[in-house]
Order: structure tokens, then sequence, then C-alpha cells
């Protein structure tokens, strides 16, 4: 089996439609474009047996709704697991997800962690239902958020997105995700959330830039959105403060916080 150069997933879905136009936009289709990340699509649909091309039908013990069918993405896996590429071999072991709002928060460390496994399947599951036995075939279950939505392409999205910021060389030198876990930088870290960000001009009406951003000290700045990343996390996500790694100085600030309520 050759090695492995790239990261590769492989989305089974009833809508292949979906993906066309976002795959190709900005950072992830220049990472297609450079070959750092492959998207396939496969239609579930292709794989059903019957003639009727049938792929959901009526839940046992009736109720509302259609179910999808466990039989046509069996089958859909079984193939997508033979196509190879140039730089990903057929016949190697896929990591696969089933979206469903019943499974488990995707977050920043699962976005890290998955990236790990090279060649990811993301079965889409869709709102009506899934039959039992396709959970069977997961190796793991994500969820998006606590609202539902009407199908599991936009959260395949989600997750493709978010893990292909971990692939070396998908977000360049700026921003790179290194630096995020520690300094801070880009919307989420591992534990505290961005500083607030400005760019020119200095004053719009009436809203000034912080004067820390502007004295070109850079000790002073580095500990003005210390502060700011602490507060913001404080005020939005106390949560994810009590994960966070504080030093004496931020709890000391934590403390000030709140005592100004
Ligand atoms: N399918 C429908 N809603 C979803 C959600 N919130 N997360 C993952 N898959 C879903």
């Amino acid at each position: 089996m050759g090695e492995l150069t790239s990261t590769r997933f492989d989305v089974l879905t009833l809508f292949p439609g979906f993906f066309v136009s976002p795959l190709k936009e900005s950072i992830i289709g220049r990472a297609v474009s450079k070959g750092l990340i492959e998207i396939h699509t496969h239609n579930i649909r292709d794989f059903a047996v019957d003639k009727h091309k049938t792929t959901d039908d009526a839940p046992y013990g009736g109720g509302h709704g259609m179910v999808m069918k466990v039989e046509p993405v069996a089958a859909c896996l079984e193939a997508v697991s033979s196509f190879a590429t140039v730089k990903q071999p057929g016949n190697i072991p896929h990591y696969v997800i089933l979206t469903t709002p019943q499974g488990v928060p995707l977050r920043h460390e699962m976005a890290k962690a998955l990236v790990e496994k090279k060649r990811i399947a993301i079965i889409c599951g869709r709102y009506e239902g899934v039959d039992e036995r396709i959970r069977g075939l997961a190796d793991a279950e994500v969820s998006v958020g606590d609202y539902v939505l009407t199908g599991g392409e936009i959260p395949a999205l989600a997750i493709i997105d978010a893990v292909s910021r971990f692939v070396p060389g998908v977000l360049g030198s700026v921003g790179s995700t290194e630096e995020e876990s520690f300094a801070g930088n880009g919307g989420i870290t591992t534990c505290l959330l961005e500083y607030p960000q400005y760019t020119r001009p200095v004053e719009w009406r009436g809203q000034t830039v912080p004067e820390a951003l502007l004295s070109g000290n850079h000790a002073e700045i580095k500990k003005w959105r210390r502060r700011e990343s602490v507060r913001r996390t404080f005020e939005r996500r106390p949560d994810l403060l009590k994960k966070a790694d504080l030093s004496e100085a931020d709890l000391a600030y934590v403390d000030e916080l709140k005592k100004k309520g």
C-alpha cells in the first residue's frame, strides 16, 4: 500500500449537488486544487437495489415521515472503500462518520483529532430519520449543534471545513492553527475566545481602535489581547473558562470581572 499523502473525504449523500459550489471556493477550493485534500461525493441513490432506486421507506411501527434504508448506504460505503486515486490507494480503511443531531458535538479538539484519520467517509443522514442499522456502519456520530437541519449535507461541509484547516499547508503561514492553539488567534482557541481585531481606519463613526493596539509596544499589545480574550470568554462562554489554562494574572483578572458583575 502506498503512503497517504493527502487527506481524503468521501461524502455519501442523496444530494451531491449540494457540494459543488462550496468546495470550489476560497481556502478549501485552493486546498483541493493544490492536492492537499481530496473530496469525493457519492450518490447513495446509485446504490439502491430496486428498479425505482428507493433510498427510503415507511417506518416499521407506523408514524410520520420516511426512514433512510440501510442497504444502499452499506453498498455505497463498500464501493467507496475500493475507489482509489494516485495519492490514495483503494481498500484502505475509512473512518466513518454519520451526521446526526444525536451525535457527539463537533468541537475544535475533535476536528484536530480527525485530521489524523487521513481517509474519512461521511454519511449524510436525512432529517426524518435513518434506519438504526446505519448507525452500526459508523465509527462515530457527529452533531454540529443543538438544532435540526433538513439533512446532513451542511454538517458534512462543516466537518470537512473544520478538519481541513488542520491539514498542513491548507491555511498557509497566516493564521496557522499552531498559533491559534496557544496565542488565541483565529476565533476559538482550545480554551479561550479570540480577542477583538481592528484594521484601518483608526476612527469610524465615533468608534476608535483601542490605544494599546496603536502603541507599537508588543508586550503591551500581547497583554491587552490576553485580557480581552479572558474577558470575552468570561462574558460569552464561561463554560470554556473552566477548561482554560489560566495564569495567575488571568485568574486575578477573572476575579476582578466577577466583582464587577
Ligand atoms: N442533521 C440534521 N441536523 C443535524 C445536526 N444538527 N448535526 C448533524 N447532523 C444533522
